[in-house]
């Protein structure tokens, strides 16, 4: 029995247990898979305790302890994870603990299996704060043409575009947005966990065949209503993300690809 878990504060209501266990099943896995409520100051003991334990393959990390998880293993990370200063999926490979960030591995699935190729497309990421530093890199890496990204505080959506330095990523003003013809806008904010629309003009809605929100709930999110409103041809929320983040955390442990369709349409909340 290999074993897994997830650790976050709150953590109780968490899908990971239900998506990995129908992963496993899918793939003729045997896998235990739970949740840890680590106490704020307890989470690099309780971390410990787990990997000590017999068994122990890998974790995930949630909120709030992703930047505290990429301190443990710095060294030994994947380039997503460097330039978020953050982890969501730990792997122990004999004595060693390697860290990753599959979050923007998730999008960039996510989007390809409804558009089938990003590349060549130009891209517009709202929000500047962790969800968007884990993204660029693999989006960049699939091959877009231009990713633009603004922000409420606009400083912080420069600095992102300083510290990755590659001519295709250009930060660009809230002003002019109606002009950008984007064909994918994503909200990589944390506008719509509070039920607020970020900070977007309808004109950029114009020419997009698809609006991506990275949250999900029961529904459609307010961002998700707004662009649809405005233009835009396609809108989805971020439930495929969250399954195929964990399907590449699933087969950075295991080595095996599960069927993340099936997985997708059997737990999406209703
Ligand atoms: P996360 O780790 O989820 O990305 P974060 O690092 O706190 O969280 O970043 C939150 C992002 O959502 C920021 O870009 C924030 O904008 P500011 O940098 O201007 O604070 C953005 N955000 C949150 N609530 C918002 C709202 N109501 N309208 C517009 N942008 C919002």
């Amino acid at each position: 029995m290999k074993k897994f878990a997830v650790f976050g504060n709150p953590i109780a209501h968490s899908l990971s247990p239900a998506i990995h266990n129908m992963f496993a099943e899918l793939t003729g896995e045997h896998i235990d898979y739970r949740i840890i409520e680590s106490e704020i100051d307890n989470f690099e003991n309780d971390l410990s305790a787990f990997f000590d334990e017999e068994g122990v393959v890998g974790c995930n990390i949630t909120a709030p302890f992703k930047e505290r998880a990429y301190r443990l293993c710095e060294g030994s990370c994947n380039a997503e994870a460097k330039t978020a200063e953050a982890v969501n999926t730990l792997h122990k490979k004999g004595d060693q603990l390697l860290g990753y960030t599959t979050d923007g591995m998730g999008l960039v699935a996510d989007l390809i299996r409804h558009l089938g190729t990003l590349e060549g497309k130009k891209v517009l990421l709202l929000g500047a704060g962790g969800a968007t530093r884990g993204v660029v890199e693999p989006l960049l890496k699939a091959k877009v043409a231009t990713l633009f990204i603004t922000n409420r505080t606009m400083a912080k959506a420069e600095a992102i575009v300083a510290a990755i330095g590659q001519h295709n990523f250009q930060s660009v003003a809230q002003s002019d947005l109606d002009h950008l013809h984007a064909d994918i806008v994503i909200n990589c904010t944390s506008a719509s966990l509070t039920g607020d629309l970020p900070a977007v003009s309808a004109g950029a809605f114009k020419q997009c065949a698809l609006a991506y929100d990275m949250s999900y709930g029961r529904g459609q999110t307010r961002f998700m209503a707004f662009a649809k409103e405005n233009g835009a041809a396609q809108t989805l929320d971020g439930f495929g993300m969250l399954v195929e983040q964990a399907a590449a955390a699933f087969t950075i442990w295991t080595g095996k690809t599960p069927d993340t369709s099936e997985v997708i349409k059997h737990l999406r909340p209703k």
